[in-house]
């Protein structure tokens, strides 16, 4: 019996907690341009993560550790994932603590290991926050994709992901990115 390709499963996740994000509508955008077989789920979690305390992982007093809820949660999204697509603001020159929070909840595991992710960027002078996100999630060890890695002119405009995936000079960019980022991930 020929088996069916099961569909390539990639975790989109947005550095900013604001509800009219522009970088949370780039990732939903990016979901609804996705070509066939290609699955893209936001991860809602951020905003509930407790702030990262390596004591909750290994307390050190031989007890084993038990990671808060909202963690093993996150944990078990990243694992399950083929692939992350990450698009963040730019907060003084740096990556939102939220986001940075999520990856230092990941350093210690094996779930974000070798996984392929691209970095979308929803203001192109935001730079500084996205060279220091590439350093801390190539030093994480996962393969960041850079002919996939874009940014797109969104920062003022109000746009919502229906009016991103409506305009053409940031659909076509957009979708043409997805679709390299799913070739790099392959299955
Ligand atoms: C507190 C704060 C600090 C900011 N710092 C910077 C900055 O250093 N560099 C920059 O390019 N934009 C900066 N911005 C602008 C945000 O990066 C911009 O509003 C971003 O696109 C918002 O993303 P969102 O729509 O996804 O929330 C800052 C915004 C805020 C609220």
């Amino acid at each position: 019996m020929k088996k069916e390709p099961r569909a390539m499963k990639i975790l989109a996740i947005s550095g900013s907690l604001r509800a009219a994000s522009s970088n949370t509508a780039l990732l939903c955008a990016a979901a609804a341009l996705a070509p066939e077989g290609v699955e893209i789920t936001l991860y809602g979690g951020l905003g509930d993560l407790p702030h990262f305390n390596p004591d909750l992982d290994d307390p050190g007093d031989l007890r084993p550790g038990i990671a808060p809820p909202a963690v093993l949660d996150l944990r078990a999204r990243i694992q399950a994932a083929d692939g992350l697509l990450i698009s963040s603001p730019e907060y003084a020159h740096g990556v939102p603590g939220s986001l940075k929070n999520a990856l230092d909840w990941l350093v210690s595991g094996s779930e974000i290991v070798g996984k392929p992710v691209a970095l979308l960027n929803a203001s192109p002078r935001a730079t500084i926050a996205q060279a220091s996100l590439a350093e801390t999630l190539t030093t994480m060890s996962t393969r960041l994709i850079a002919e996939a890695s874009i940014a797109l002119p969104l920062l003022g405009r109000r746009l919502d992901a229906v009016g991103i995936a409506a305009d053409p000079d940031l659909a076509g960019p957009l979708q043409a990115a997805v679709e390299t980022f799913a070739r790099a991930v392959g299955l």
